[in-house]
């Protein structure tokens, strides 16, 4: 197996750095002035994470493709992290939108968009009662709430490594086996050890162990991981974690925010599993902000007994703009023409395209890295087999290698995701755009490894 030179890592790295700066002048010229303005000279910190000295400024987006300030061309296999899974401004989704512009935002009052895509989300995961909000984020916190209220239990349960968005419970993770804020959580409320418990993904043992003090009110969980790496679960964990948290008396969220990536009812239709919610954002209104949580017919009976019509806008739950008429006229549109069984059908089989390249690469290279898919989904990483658990996949991270695997794919106009090493198909993304990946990467390799 060929072990990274660090050296010529450094060296390579910073012939990129250089290559960079000096092809983007317009989005150095932003960057610039940006910072005069905003705080670390970008509109929301993550965007600070881009390889490169600064992010590249967008000038237009379309499909699979977007242009920088620069003229320079890209192929978006980011799409901004799941938010443009549907591609960027599908043109009957733009249609959609433009017409609810003009026909009134939001008034705090439904529209019979919410009907449709509500008996739309019940046919597509088979669960009765949706609700809408403005984030994943939110759809998350929401669902909690309901679930804390109906448990009467203090606990939330989650994955080492997970991340659900900025929920205070989840922000949690295990330091040699005992609980604390994750590293680099921004002023934590309180410290989540009081609020959270935490297990690594496929341990049976371990979730028994924390669902046993009968004290846990939700297992918060994507299906599969996505944010630590793809982690798939092992064959049978779902079954027995379910019939687990069926036996203590703790309640099941399903976020697909990111692995409706496998089909149009994410992973709850696909491997039948049966959650109590399930929370569904980013892609959902093709960016528009909107997201979802569905419940079951017994949770919905459940709260409904326990919020007064007096207090029912004061509960913590929903929001001024939440549910509001150009949201649901987005996911409506959406729902209906983009994300459909027939888009996942090129998308699934492209994703695998790209790890049947990068592997190709991987072999020829010797190099101790496996490749993992998710549906529409594909990823790389710098460890020989894939990751049974978040604690693993964590310790094969290398940053440096990742960043300049990054940045030398976006000086050839190829934008991946920015957290680990992750590419997401859209119903316009192409064999020819896999393959540019593809040559790039193997010419990153050769340089690497020579
Ligand atoms: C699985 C999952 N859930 C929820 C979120 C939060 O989404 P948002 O940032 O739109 O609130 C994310 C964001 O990456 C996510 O990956």
């Amino acid at each position: 197996m060929t072990p990274i030179n660090r050296e010529k890592l450094k060296e390579l790295s910073q012939r990129e750095d250089h290559k960079f700066i000096s092809e983007h002048p317009k989005s150095a010229e932003l960057y610039a002035r940006a910072r005069k303005s905003l705080l670390g000279g970008v509109p929301m910190n993550w965007m600070k994470k881009w390889a490169g000295a600064f992010p590249v400024f967008v000038a237009s987006a379309k499909g699979a493709h977007f242009t920088d300030v620069d003229g320079r061309e890209y192929v978006d296999l980011c799409l901004g992290d799941t938010g443009a899974m549907t591609g960027h401004s599908p043109d009957v989704v733009a249609d959609a939108i433009a017409k609810r512009v003009r026909g009134g935002i939001t008034l705090m009052l439904p529209t019979e968009d919410s009907i449709w895509v509500g008996e739309e989300l019940r046919r597509r995961f088979g669960l009765p009662y949706w609700q809408f909000a403005l984030t994943a984020t939110d759809a998350n916190r929401f669902a909690i709430r309901i679930a804390r209220e109906i448990t009467q239990r203090s606990k939330i349960l989650v994955y080492n490594y997970c991340y659900h968005g900025t929920v205070d419970e989840s922000f949690a993770g295990l330091h040699g086996g005992a609980v604390g804020p994750r590293r680099g959580n921004i002023g934590p409320p309180v410290n989540p050890a009081e609020t959270t418990r935490v297990v690594e993904f496929n341990d049976l043992n371990a979730l028994e162990d924390a669902l046993k003090h009968h004290d846990v009110v939700v297992l918060l969980a994507e299906p599969a991981m996505t944010n630590v790496g793809i982690i798939l679960p092992n064959a049978g964990y779902w079954k027995a974690a379910r019939e687990l948290t069926r036996k203590y008396g703790t309640l099941l969220i399903a976020d697909e925010t990111h692995t409706i990536c496998v089909g149009p009812g994410g992973c709850t239709r696909e491997w039948k599993l049966e959650p109590d919610f399930v929370v569904f954002g980013k892609p959902i209104g093709s960016g528009i902000p909107g997201s979802t949580y569905g419940c079951t017919e017994e949770v919905a009976e459940r709260i409904s007994a326990r919020i007064e019509l007096e207090d029912c806008d004061v509960g913590g739950i929903g929001g001024t703009l939440a549910g509001n008429a150009l949201s649901l006229a987005a996911m409506r549109a959406t729902l209906e023409n983009v994300l459909t069984a027939k888009a996942f059908e090129s998308m699934i089989p492209l994703a695998k395209r790209f790890n049947d390249g990068a592997a190709a690469e991987i072999r020829k290279n010797a190099l101790p890295w496996n490749t993992i898919q998710l549906g529409a989904r594909a990823e790389y990483m710098f460890r020989e087999k894939p990751a049974r658990n978040g604690g693993e996949s964590a310790a094969a991270a290398d940053f440096q290698l990742e960043r300049f695997l990054h940045l030398y794919a976006l000086n050839r106009g190829v934008l991946l995701t920015p957290f680990h090493n992750m590419a997401l198909m859209c119903p316009a993304t192409t064999e020819a755009d896999v393959d540019l990946h593809t040559r790039i990467f193997a010419e990153a390799l050769r340089e690497l490894v020579a």
